[in-house]
């Protein structure tokens, strides 16, 4: 069939011609956007789920909905190495120059940009020029403290009131929002808590492997009350078959229920994995409808492909300690695994673990859905862990 026709859009962040089985989750996004902007409280959401389920791809939804309500948005990526200060600054900045741009009276965002400035000169970062157009000074003592915890609730305050003063609502949005550090995390989990105390027109929508298990004391309560965490995860038959054959029917084509259910079995509803069939499914097809045969035909490439690039880019990160870890998990199966039943499989002492667990966790191959419990970040990682090292072998007593 026409190859560039082909509507599937395998890719990380690609938009999918259609969206399946999310309407439960925009409905939530709606509704918290819809409350913050009346002043009525909602807790806010953290999508939380495995690499390739969507978490993106409804980020920028979410973003969409937010903008067509009338919000200002703020969509940044968390990074392993990069401080959520560095993050957040140049889009704070930008906000400020554009809100004082808009008609209104008051004072509250010349107050902000001298919040910002007192943060900046705070958490003592790098901004590159500081021009905002605006010559303010930095409010002294307002977020200079050099405590995240206090000087970004401070900020944020400073900011959603000069929002408020403007008549408008912010919607913050961060991706894989699993690399900020825990310190960060707290801190935004309690700037948020101010955001709702003070009924702040700033809202926070985040997305990435789940956070809650690493969180602790009292950020761990707060962001339990402050926070739904809907799960992402794979589709439901229904939905996998719909999320391919819309688009299919769209374009004028057709398939085969029989290609249908071999690409949920093969794909378990993984988003991801659907739109990499979907995509060679139909490039195979010789003639509409696409059969099962040609699903079969294309498997052998799409695994071939996943291995090559979804699983591989990860994989060859690895030092061979960390990837004898992962054989472990994967000789275990998909998990997630007690961490004692690995230091088991690995013949090792659980205590001698905690680094290569660390760095593991630290590139984002696997995370702790759990107290004690570790999984793979990848959904059918285990098999490609066998694929990739047929033989597994123990670390052994010396580790
Ligand atoms: N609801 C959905 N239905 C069909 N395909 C989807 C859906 N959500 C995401 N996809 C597809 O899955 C892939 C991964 O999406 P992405 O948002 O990058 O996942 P994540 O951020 O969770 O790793 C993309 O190719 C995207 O088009
Ligand atoms: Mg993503």
């Amino acid at each position: 069939m026409d190859r560039i026709h082909n509507p599937f859009s395998p890719g990380a962040g690609s938009p999918p011609p259609e969206l399946a089985g999310r309407d439960g989750i925009l409905d939530q996004a709606r509704v918290l956007l819809g409350r913050a902007q009346v002043g009525r409280p909602e807790k806010s959401l953290l999508l939380t789920g495995l690499r390739g389920v969507g978490k993106t791809v409804l980020l920028n939804e979410i973003e969409h909905l937010a903008q067509g309500g009338g919000y200002r948005t703020i969509l940044v990526e968390a990074l392993e190495n990069k401080s959520m200060a560095v993050l957040l600054i140049p889009h704070l900045r930008r906000l400020l120059f554009e809100l004082d741009r808009t008609a209104g009276a008051g004072n509250k965002v010349r107050r902000a940009v001298g919040v910002l400035k007192s943060f900046i000169s705070g958490v003592k970062v790098k901004v590159g020029e500081v021009e905002f157009g605006l010559d303010i000074e930095p409010e002294q003592g307002a977020a200079d403290s050099g405590d995240l915890e206090v000087d970004l609730p401070n900020l944020f305050t400073a900011v959603a009131e000069a929002a408020q003063e403007r008549k408008a609502a912010l919607a913050v949005l961060i991706d894989e929002i699993q690399y900020f550090s825990l310190p960060e995390l707290s801190a935004l989990i309690m700037a948020l808590h101010k955001m709702q105390q003070r009924q702040l027109p700033l809202v926070l929508i985040g997305a990435g492997l789940p956070i809650l298990p690493g969180l602790a004391g009292e950020s761990k309560s707060y962001a339990e009350r402050l926070f739904n965490f809907p799960a992402i995860g794979p589709l439901a038959e229904s939905d996998a078959a719909k999320a391919l054959r819309d688009p299919i029917e769209e374009a004028g084509e057709a398939i085969d229920p029989a290609a249908l259910q071999e690409v949920f079995r093969l794909t378990r509803g993984y988003p991801y994995f659907l739109q990499e069939w979907g995509y060679q499914a139909w490039n195979q097809a010789g003639a509409s409808p696409i059969t099962l045969q040609d699903v079969r035909e294309a498997t052998e490439l799409v695994a071939r492909r996943l291995d090559e690039n979804f699983f591989r880019v990860r994989f060859d990160r690895l030092t061979p300690r960390e990837k004898q870890y992962l054989r472990a998990m994967a000789e275990l199966g998909p998990g997630p695994h007690r961490t004692a039943d690995i230091a088991g499989a690995l013949k090792a002492r659980i205590t001698s673990l905690g680094p290569v667990r660390a760095s593991l966790i630290r590139k984002g191959m696997i995370y702790s859905p759990a107290h004690g419990e570790m999984a793979f970040t990848v959904p059918l990682f285990d098999g490609f862990m066998r694929r990739a090292i047929p033989e597994f072998e123990p670390y052994g007593r010396g580790a």
